[in-house]
């Protein structure tokens, strides 16, 4: 039983998702668990180089974890064989042209979403991909959540019969940054940046629907900007000139109706900061990042309108949770399948097509906001 080495071009690690999500919870646990497991026994190790603009962070970041490896240098590191794949995790703006140079050196590909800004980009960086012949992933993680695990069983073993319409929340309130910092990252708020929150979550949302009810076939989006002035990092105010909330509603393959409103303007009275309500002929369920509640049809409570007196029904408590073993972080559990699709060709699905179908939704829903109509989705030609 041997050890294999896969060495793992990190950029974008001084990030919120790159250092927390990707480089701590998957990679650095990864190794302290001892690798990847192969069927044949084998382990692979990931040995990551850490890749940034700014030199001290990047020094501070190798130091706190123990991390051999980092440079500023990209192009160098992209020129080193001893490191197979490259993993992008920057900011959206620079995702694609950095993927099509990582693609052009030979590298496979591990990354973020959204891949691209535009589809036309995203379609470019798929073909590249393809040609190239190289093996290539995108982060997918909300079906890797406990709670949407929990739901995916729901819908496996047929309990909710046929589905109706799966109505989605999504969104907390983001400070301004002056009585406050804001929570999120300034570029999210700015169009020349690759900002916006329907390029955002409408990525999320096409694997999220494609996966667990149904292939998309037409959006409805309705975006607005509620916030226009915001304060950055460094406390000075500047103009949100994108969308801060999505209003977004879904026709899919099977005659499921879907409905998710995004929004980071919005005050939390919910189970979860994303929660998918689902209704069938023969039971509901709610699902939200680790849990997931059910009612049977046989279960369900009998409201009688009357406004004259307090509801006398404690909706929350007629539920039941769907019971669930520990689950492993969700980023976590999509890197070691995609180790395993490296190093043993073992299935993974969720390729740049994948990521160029969630770019081209939030494509169609931004459309759909400026031309005030329904937009269909095509199959994708990569
Ligand atoms: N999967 C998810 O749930 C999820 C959640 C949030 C964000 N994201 C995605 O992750 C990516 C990063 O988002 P974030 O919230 O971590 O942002 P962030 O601003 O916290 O991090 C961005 C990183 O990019 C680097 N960067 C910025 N400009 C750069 C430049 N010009 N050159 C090189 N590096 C640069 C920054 O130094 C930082 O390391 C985005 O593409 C976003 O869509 C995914």
């Amino acid at each position: 039983m041997a050890q294999q080495r896969l060495g793992i071009i990190m950029n974008g690690v001084t990030g919120r998702m790159g250092m927390n999500q990707h480089l701590v919870r998957s990679i650095l646990a990864i190794r302290a668990q001892a690798g990847v497991k192969l069927k044949n026994g084998d382990t692979v190790m990931p040995d990551p180089i850490l890749v940034g603009r700014n030199e001290a962070k990047l020094a501070q970041l190798a130091k706190a974890h123990a991390i051999a490896r980092w440079t500023t240098d990209l192009s160098a590191a992209l020129k080193s064989r001893e490191d197979t794949l490259f993993f992008d995790a920057a900011t959206t703006k620079l995702r694609a042209k950095l993927l099509r140079r990582a693609i052009a050196a030979g590298k496979d590909i591990y990354c973020e979403k959204p891949i691209a800004e535009t589809l036309a980009d995203a379609l470019e960086v798929a073909r590249a991909a393809k040609a190239a012949g190289i093996k290539h992933g995108v982060v997918q993680d909300k079906l890797f959540l406990p709670g949407l695990l929990k739901l995916k069983m729901l819908i496996d073993s047929g309990f909710f019969g046929r589905i109706l319409a799966v109505r989605g929340e999504f969104g907390y309130w983001v400070f301004e940054g002056d009585w406050q910092p804001a929570q999120r990252p300034s570029w999210n708020y700015r169009k020349k940046d690759g900002g916006g929150i329907i390029l955002d979550m409408l990525c999320h949302w096409r694997y999220v629907l494609d996966n667990l009810f149904g292939e998309v076939k037409s959006v409805s989006c309705l975006g607005a900007t509620h916030i226009p002035k915001r304060w950055d990092e460094n406390g000075k105010a500047y103009k949100a000139d994108v969308d801060d909330a999505a209003y977004a509603t879904f026709q899919l393959a099977n005659g499921v109706i879907a409905h998710v409103n995004s929004s980071w303007c919005t005050r939390v009275r919910r189970d979860d900061l994303v929660t998918f309500h689902v209704d069938g002929t023969l039971g509901s369920a709610v699902a939200g990042l680790q849990k997931c509640f059910s009612q049977a049809r046989v279960n369900t409570p009998r409201p009688v309108w009357n406004p004259d007196v307090p509801q006398p029904i404690d909706f929350f408590k007629t539920w039941s949770e769907v019971p669930g073993d520990t689950y492993d972080n969700g980023f976590k559990m999509e890197w070691e399948m995609f180790i395993r699709h490296l190093f043993e060709g073992a299935p993974f699905k969720w390729t740049l097509v994948e990521g160029a179908k969630g770019v081209q939704l939030a494509e169609a829903g931004l459309r759909s906001w400026k031309e005030r109509r329904w937009i269909d989705i095509p199959e994708l030609e990569v």
